[in-house]
């Protein structure tokens, strides 16, 4: 069975105070059967992977340059998220994809670079809503697949999130139907890709997931998880979302 990921990105958001929230988490979540991450802001990831020592959760970073070390200034290599207690990091949200003009081989040598400092790579995909409502979200999906994913992905080193941007911070949610339409395309050009080990890459929906929809979305086939933003923020928004989860994984 494909492993279950319950995954939290808190974008420019959190200080000190809130690792209050990791803790509580911890607290809860000791016996997680489900993967349980963080993606906090880079100043709080090695003070959460300390706290996290010998726990079921993870942190990992929001993202990583696709160069090993060199003159660019501001950037954090992915060996130094590492060095600094990730274990995954986000590449291609479309967040970087907007504000940063990142593109899918941008993407890709970030996810590269990030299994080769033995991270595990959270690689995101998604339409726009015009692209939705011109009815090419496959083909923006197939591309974004093909051009961002690492030549060095396995069953291990490797999570897809699908993440339509226009249900990121909305409330707007596609239908059941829809999402599985994109997670079972996900998993057929993956099965085409990378063979047996496409069945155990987890495949995980992001843009609005919150306690009210996650037991929904979580029933949908080729679903593995989440990636959530806002909802994440809170142990207590949090986690009845990763207890969602929980019930599907070994
Ligand atoms: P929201 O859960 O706030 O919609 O954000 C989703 C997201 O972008 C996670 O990476």
């Amino acid at each position: 069975m494909t492993r279950k990921l319950a995954a939290g990105n808190w974008k420019m958001h959190g200080h000190t105070p809130n690792l209050a929230e990791l803790q509580r988490l911890l607290d809860i979540h000791s016996n997680a059967k489900c993967d349980v991450l963080l993606c906090p802001p880079a100043t709080l990831i090695h003070r959460m992977a300390t706290m996290c020592t010998d726990s079921k959760l993870a942190i990992g970073g929001q993202d990583c340059h696709g160069a090993v070390t060199g003159a660019h200034t501001g950037e954090i290599s992915a060996q130094m998220l590492a060095d600094a207690g990730a274990t995954y990091v986000i590449v291609g949200h479309s967040e970087r994809r907007t504000d940063h003009n990142e593109t899918n081989a941008d993407i890709r040598s970030k996810a590269e670079a990030a299994i080769a400092a033995d991270l595990t790579a959270i690689v995101c995909l998604g339409e726009s809503e015009a692209e939705r409502l011109a009815g090419s979200t496959i083909e923006v999906i197939e591309q974004q697949l093909i051009e961002s994913l690492p030549s060095t992905a396995n069953a291990e080193n490797l999570v897809i999130a699908y993440e339509p941007i226009w249900a990121i911070g909305t409330g707007m949610v596609p239908t059941l139907d829809q999402i599985a339409e994109v997670h079972d395309f996900l998993r057929g050009k993956l099965r085409e890709i990378m063979a047996n080990a496409a069945d155990d890459i987890p495949l995980l929906y992001g843009g609005s997931v919150k306690a009210a929809n996650a037991v929904d979305i979580f029933n949908v086939s080729n679903v593995d998880g989440a990636l959530v933003g806002g909802a994440s923020l809170k142990a207590d928004d949090f986690s009845p979302i990763i207890s969602a989860l929980d019930v599907h994984a070994k």
